[in-house]
């Protein structure tokens, strides 16, 4: 088919979603800081500017009780399954301005590429912004989509606490999302395919020169928070041999970690402790209380099982020889996601139809579609970012590689739609 994707429009949508953000700017060239937390102003004016897109594009928008956002181009057959596509539009503190934000306005895109060609699609064809597909805020990922699958209990989400005190049930209606999240469900088969844009994150695709990657599994992601407990004191005058300093713990802990995943020989296993909370945090003053959090992830849940039990024994060595109490909490230990073939071989004709050149692949960062492949079937498609860089405000896609992804992406639902 004959696609012409506005590139320049979708580069100057991206760099103007990019200045939703108050962060402070490297000043290296090259680089676009984002930080944009659910529910703060950043996000909320972003919102209301992706709305009057939304709405200029012809699409019906609706918003459920947890801010996930819906605009759908409806089919010729509205009473059918639609076809899915979109990502999230938060960012991480410090990070770039194309993670998720791509899925989105690229998505936006390739329905406008659609309208531009004259076509109508049978099913309808829905653009979904995710709410927190970042744990930024309230320590879990994927809040939006979680929800949407079923997957989280609405009255444990609802009372999840923000990182600013505020629970996300306050965090929400403050924001203006009323109602009860046991409504952000989908009924069944509300999709009958879904498919998400997104930049690789990783380097596979431009170290070999491939336009596409096709993603055929999402790896499993798990998240813990460890509580260290010692003893606190005068930094000058709690003596050596009798402190049970937390930070020390801590530490250790945080080496026993990295030991562990490196310990599989496996290059899919990677873990990593992000947030340290020092308490009381002051420079004298022996640190009686730690709080980490633990990301774990393994394209092989029961291998990072293996590596959470190799962790939880050296914790349990370094609560005996130190004399502190360490807790654990889950916040999350989620299943893998394996992709549908036939929207993977959809998205494959799409690429051949191109005349681009594409390869299946493993995800290693979570997405949205690892939950909704809970509730439909899914797949995604990866386009090439520099030097395989994300969560850094050096994250970088070239305009023909969004206009690649969006190509493929418009090809893909207007087949699923069909
Ligand atoms: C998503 O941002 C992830 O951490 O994989
Ligand atoms: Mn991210
Ligand atoms: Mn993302």
């Amino acid at each position: 088919m004959n696609l012409s994707v506005n590139a320049a429009r979708l580069q100057q949508e991206m760099d103007t979603l990019a200045g939703f953000t108050q962060v402070e700017q490297t000043g290296r060239e090259g680089e676009r800081a984002v930080t944009r937390v659910v529910f703060t102003n950043d996000d909320m004016q972003a919102r209301a500017w992706l709305r009057v897109l939304y709405e200029e594009a012809g699409l019906q928008v609706r918003e459920d009780a947890v801010g996930n956002t819906f605009a759908r181009w409806v089919g010729s057959d509205p009473g059918l399954p639609a076809v899915g596509t979109g990502s999230h539009t938060d960012a991480i503190p410090h990070a770039g301005m194309y993670d998720g934000t791509l899925g989105v306005l690229g998505g936006l895109e390739a329905i406008r590429t659609l309208q531009r060609v004259g076509v109508k699609p049978r099913r309808s064809i829905e653009l979904v912004m995710f709410t927190s597909e970042e744990p930024t805020r309230f320590g879990i990922g994927c809040l939006g989509s979680r929800l949407m699958a079923g997957t989280l209990d609405p009255a444990r989400a609802d009372a999840l606490l923000g990182k600013d005190d505020l629970t996300l049930r306050q965090a929400r209606e403050n924001a203006g999302f009323q109602g009860d999240l046991a409504q952000v469900k989908l009924p069944v088969s509300y999709y009958s395919a879904w498919a998400e844009l997104h930049i690789e994150q990783g380097p596979l695709l431009e170290r070999d020169g491939v336009q596409i990657g096709i993603v055929t599994h999402i790896a499993a992601p798990a998240s813990y928070r460890f509580t260290i407990d010692g003893l606190g004191g005068h930094a000058g005058a709690l003596l050596m041999p009798d402190r049970r300093d937390a930070l020390c713990a801590a530490s250790e802990i945080i080496l026993a970690i990295e030991r562990a995943a490196l310990g599989t020989g496996v290059i899919d296993t990677v873990a990593t402790v992000g947030t340290v909370k020092v308490h009381p945090g002051a420079v004298n003053s022996v640190p009686s209380r730690v709080d980490l959090e633990l990301d774990v992830r393994d394209t092989e849940p029961g291998r990072r099982d293996e590596v959470m039990a190799h962790i939880r024994s050296a914790i349990a060595e370094i609560e005996a020889r130190r004399g502190v109490k360490v807790s654990e909490t889950e916040i999350n230990a989620d299943a893998p996601a394996t992709s549908s073939e036939a929207i993977v071989e959809s998205i494959q004709k799409a690429c051949k139809d191109l005349g681009l050149t594409n390869r299946r692949m493993v995800s290693r960062a979570y997405h949205d579609s690892l939950f909704i492949a809970r509730v439909a079937p899914v797949a995604m498609i990866f386009v090439p970012c520099r030097d395989g860089v994300s969560h850094r405000p050096d994250e970088f896609a070239t305009v023909e590689a969004m206009r690649d992804g969006v190509s493929v992406l418009a090809e893909t639902l207007l087949d699923l739609a069909r």
